[in-house]
């Protein structure tokens, strides 16, 4: 694994710089293999990211999206991971609807939901039962517990690690989500975090030892690249 932190002076400047490495990241997947696995996150942070994807000139037919978790309801909702990312993003470009992966929530049971999702993403990558595929970039956000994507403190799906998608839980709401494991096959994951919000879970997180059931961002060790752009409020307490 190969980590770089990296502490903007403030949220603008993380977001820009977040938008370069994804640019970066997506080109060179396209070279590389012809095509690009840009996996998304839900949350505040990322939005304005998206918002900036859109204006970019992107060979949009070569790029496939997923999103890393989902709240267990309808895209039309508020709440809805999706619904932000298609008024955010995916709305104001030419992407062809086959290209976008949305987390399925409609038939009222998130276990089956979750199953439904993972076999699609088999099916995609042509890979069978116990083998996890590489996607090429996986943005995450960190919340002021600690937790990423929908792997919650304390959590089942913290200790679910041979399956690619599994259910989370926040505040006893279910969450699609994609397991640690899943994550750590990552060519290249980045983190967005920003605020003074982040500042004890981020210090939790970076310290040399500490608990990943209490700080699951500390579960996302992925074999590629680990990218962490930080504010600089985020950031205070880092020794970095
Ligand atoms: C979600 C996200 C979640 C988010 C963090 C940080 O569904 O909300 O996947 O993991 O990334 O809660 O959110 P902010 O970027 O809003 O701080």
């Amino acid at each position: 694994m190969k980590k770089q932190v990296i502490t903007l002076n403030d949220k603008e400047s993380l977001v820009q710089q977040g938008l370069t490495l994804v640019l970066e990241k997506i080109n060179q997947a396209i070279q590389q293999r012809g095509e690009c696995t840009l996996v998304l996150s839900g949350g505040s942070t990322p939005k304005p990211l998206y918002e900036a994807l859109a204006e970019q000139s992107l060979p949009w037919d070569k790029i496939y999206i997923f999103w890393g978790d989902e709240r267990y309801v309808s895209p039309d909702d508020p709440d809805s991971n999706q619904g932000m990312t298609r008024k955010a993003m995916l709305d104001r470009i030419e992407i062809p609807a086959s290209n976008i992966y949305g987390m399925p929530t409609d038939s009222n049971d998130p276990a089956l939901d979750a199953q439904k999702y993972e076999t699609a993403l088999q099916e995609y990558f042509k890979v069978s039962w116990g083998e996890f595929p590489a996607f090429d970039v996986v943005l995450l956000g960190m919340g002021d517990d600690g937790h990423t994507a929908s792997l919650f403190p304390h959590t089942e799906a913290l200790h679910v690690s041979d399956r690619l998608i599994t259910v989370g839980s926040k505040d006893g709401q279910p969450r699609l989500t994609f397991t640690a494991s899943l994550i750590n096959h990552a060519r290249c994951v980045i983190f967005l975090v920003a605020g003074a919000s982040k500042q004890t879970a981020l210090a939790e997180v970076f310290a040399p030892d500490g608990d990943a059931m209490t700080y699951p961002s500390r579960l996302i060790q992925p074999e590629g690249e680990l990218w962490w752009l930080l504010d600089r409020r985020a950031a205070e307490n880092l020794d970095l």
